[in-house]
């Protein structure tokens, strides 16, 4: 599998909904599917078309390949079986899927490279974002702070790999990891800020 300057990998594409260019040069995509063109429909054109189908909890890139990784995985589990989100978006499997998740997001860690960035796009309408950032390997930096329920349960949480040398409470002076140890605010404050 070639990586020549591709630093970026969706896990996940789907149709690539959020992607400006749908075929970046520096992205590859994954997918555990294919499908036609039409599939959502006979006057739909999306199809989805990774560069290699591939399981995010099992991905065959070497350690630290990539520079940015996006996860956005399904977010439902409660879906028809004929359902046009189910064969769009797919579904979280009911029994597993906290596994599948924390299997996912391990690999998408493991194969980003130091100081490189995750970005996990969540909508919480059936799981909270609580539950799912459990599973993430690190509280993430931040995230998207729209208070607006009426249009937004979608968010995008941003973390770093920041290597353990320069990870909070491994900072060259102690006095100086309490100072700071101090301002890092709660998950729970991150995922629901206050409103101004
Ligand atoms: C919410 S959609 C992603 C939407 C995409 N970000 C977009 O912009 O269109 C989730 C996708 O994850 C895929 N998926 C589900 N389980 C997977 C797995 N284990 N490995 C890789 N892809 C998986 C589904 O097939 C589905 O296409």
């Amino acid at each position: 599998m070639e990586l020549k300057n591709k630093f970026i990998l969706d896990a996940c594409c789907s149709v690539k909904a959020m992607w400006m260019n749908k075929n970046h040069p520096n992205a590859v995509y994954i997918d555990i599917r294919k499908e036609p063109s039409g599939f959502l429909g006979y006057n739909r054109k999306e199809a989805i078309n990774p560069d290699y189908v591939m399981d995010f909890t099992d991905i065959k890139f070497p350690d630290k390949s990539f520079k940015l990784v996006v996860f956005e995985p399904p977010h439902l589990s409660k879906l028809g079986k004929t359902s046009y989100f189910r064969r769009k978006f797919g579904a979280l499997n009911p029994n597993t899927w906290k596994q599948d998740l924390s299997h996912g997001f391990h690999e998408c860690w493991r194969v980003l490279e130091d100081y490189g960035v995750l970005v996990f796009k969540w909508s919480n309408s059936e799981i909270k974002f609580k539950e799912v950032l459990e599973l993430a390997p690190k509280q993430p930096l931040f995230a998207n702070t729209s208070n607006n329920k009426a249009t937004s349960t979608t968010k995008w949480f941003c973390f770093m790999k920041i290597p353990k040398a320069h990870e909070w409470g491994n900072l060259t002076s102690k006095k100086e990891g309490m100072e700071l140890s101090h301002k890092v605010p709660s998950l729970h404050s991150a995922i629901n800020p206050k409103k101004d």
